[in-house]
């Protein structure tokens, strides 16, 4: 069966007549509500010459797209038909007042037990683009994810020419084992994860992988028009480039926000990003490859290296056209994945916030624990018989058994601490300070522990990577906030010599901090409640490559959490 996926396609030929009768059912009223309902449930999947049981929503993967436009309200009746623990996030979305539904469990949420509901209801306050869900417990966004497109709203256009069509593009990893029993036995053995079985683009490997030159991805083009790709990197454990054979393009939206035209052959995208890019068919006709490949700025890291592909299939192409290449940068290619990030800008000037009044300096790195097993073997298969682990600021995030904004909101005591530390314990050469006496002297300690903020607060957070183990770049992502990206450099930071721009960063929710380097962001916090910030990588975060801040309520109307819903999930 030929796999080009038409779900999305086809139903984009309907946007502008959904549009219309929206705009008609809904002149003056500025916002509507959307309401979708979330089955999750195992589905057999054939990929890579097997066939095995997935955790999706309503039968379908990539999961349904979810679209909106600006300022809407969005309800999703989620029900688990699974045997295991769901949640689902909403990744992007800021929450404005509504931390309650924003997904990562034992943070904000208990998880959704096998055959219970829950109904997420959050609005999408002045925010528009390219966002996307997934759930937010174990493993399992390995295969339980979609997009959310919130577009404009009515009569307003884009910052630039209107594009003739557009398509959804998710990067995804795909395992052929049980993700959720996968994760496990990783934390118990103490080592490195597997790599994936396959890179996918929109849930499928492409050529390149066995028993799969039929499931590609396909984009049906009209030669001379231009198109809106939607991208979104849903990958687990890796970073990814991604390039089109013979085609420019030109990003214009990062994150969910605008930013100034930015043209380029190839784009490195962190798990947690989203890239608008348009592109146009101003090539010969022809097909030609959208590909993805791993970025590894890591060493003695294993991973996939095999390419996920997609084609771009100009209309009037002959069916048995040979396929062009697309040349994706070496693995390792440091360069090419820190090109884009240093022309990104916002679209127009920004107001960054000047005055700090919190200004933190985290570490994100990995650590190499001591064994404490009777069972070394099984258990210590990390580096030098240790049990690999990650951590910020060296504290290794413990998951709690409740969930911490309830624990909060009700006043519980025991379940968490709040003196994450704003600085490290001490400070050194973190790039180039790898001990040689592992597992000894890389030791990470254990916490469940929150930084508290004062509604309002003026934040600068600087990210220094370690080179404990090995350097490596980590995406960081915040819950409930955007923030502005200011500076990023290679080395150690230092205040001396860092460069910030003020004028026009762009402003993002997961920044990859690059390799061996640091990276600066500002923000305000003005979002109560419990908010997750972690390195997207999982097995990182499974590692306790995180930790969670408060923000307080403030004095103001509107600058209260309201009661928790009465169907929140209990653990
Ligand atoms: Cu996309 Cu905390 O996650």
């Amino acid at each position: 069966m030929k796999m080009t996926n038409p779900a999305i396609p086809s139903f984009l030929h309907l946007i502008p007549l959904l549009f219309l009768l929206h705009v008609m059912t809904v002149a003056g009223r500025s916002s509507a509500t959307r309401f979708y309902h979330f089955k999750v449930q195992t589905m057999r999947l054939t990929r890579l010459c097997q066939t095995n049981e997935i955790v999706t929503i309503n039968g379908k993967f990539p999961g349904p797209a979810i679209r909106a436009q600006e300022d809407d309200r969005v309800i999703v009746t989620v029900t688990n038909r699974t045997p295991y623990n769901t949640t689902i996030h909403w990744h992007g979305v800021k929450q404005k007042l509504s931390c309650w539904y924003d997904g990562p469990s034992y943070i904000t949420q208990c998880p959704i037990q096998s055959g219970q509901s829950f109904t997420y209801n959050f609005t999408l306050t002045q925010q528009k683009g390219t966002f996307f869900w997934h759930a937010h417990v174990s493993w399992l966004r390995a295969t339980v994810y979609g997009s959310l497109v919130v577009y404009p709203k009515a009569g307003v256009p884009y910052p630039f020419k209107k594009p003739f069509m557009e398509n959804t593009i998710i990067l995804g990893e795909y395992w052929l084992k049980d993700v959720v029993q996968l994760q496990q036995h990783v934390l118990e053995s103490g080592g490195p994860p597997p790599p994936a079985d396959a890179f996918t683009i929109n849930g499928q490997p492409g050529p390149n992988y066995n028993c799969s030159s039929n499931d590609v991805y396909e984009i049906k083009i009209v030669p001379g028009k231009t198109y809106l790709l939607r991208l979104i990197n849903a990958g687990i454990n890796m970073e990814s480039f991604f390039t089109i054979a013979n085609h420019r393009f030109t990003i214009v939206e990062a994150d969910g926000e605008y930013t100034k035209p930015l043209t380029t052959e190839r784009v490195m995208l962190v798990p947690g990003q989203t890239m608008n890019v348009l592109v146009t068919a101003d090539q010969a006709i022809g097909k030609y490859s959208i590909a993805m490949g791993p970025y590894e700025s890591g060493k003695n890291i294993k991973f996939q290296n095999t390419s996920a592909i997609a084609y771009l299939q100009y209309l009037g192409a002959l069916p048995n056209t040979l396929t062009l290449p697309a040349k994706l940068p070496d693995f390792n290619d440091n360069l090419a994945a820190k090109n884009v990030m240093d022309g990104l800008r916002s679209l127009n000037t920004v107001d960054v916030p000047k005055d700090i009044e919190a200004n933190l300096f985290i570490t994100i790195g990995i650590n190499v624990n001591k064994c404490n097993s009777e069972n070394p073997k099984d258990k210590c298969q990390g580096p030098k018989n240790g049990r690999l682990a990650a951590s910020m600021n060296n504290i290794s995030f413990v998951e709690p058994k409740v969930s911490i904004l309830e624990a909060y909101y009700k006043k519980l005591d025991g379940y968490f601490t709040t003196d994450f530390p704003g600085v490290p314990e001490k400070f050194s050469d973190f790039v180039n300070g790898a001990p040689n006496n592992i597992p000894n002297d890389t030791q990470a300690a254990n916490g469940t522990r929150a930084i508290v903020f004062e509604y309002g607060t003026k934040i600068q957070l600087i990210f220094q990577n370690t080179g404990t183990l090995t350097t490596e770049n980590h995406p960081i992502h915040i819950h409930g906030h955007s923030f502005y990206v200011i500076g990023y450099g290679t080395g150690n930071y230092d205040q001396r010599t860092a460069q910030f721009n003020l004028e026009d960063p762009p402003y993002m929710n997961t920044i990859g901090v690059p390799v061996g380097g640091w990276a600066a962001i500002r923000f305000v916090a003005d979002n109560p409640g419990v908010w997750f910030l972690h390195c997207h990588i999982d097995i990182h975060q499974s590692w306790g490559l995180s930790t969670m801040f408060i923000v307080k309520n403030g004095k103001k109307e509107l600058e209260s959490l309201p009661q928790p819903p009465a169907d929140l999930p209990k653990c």
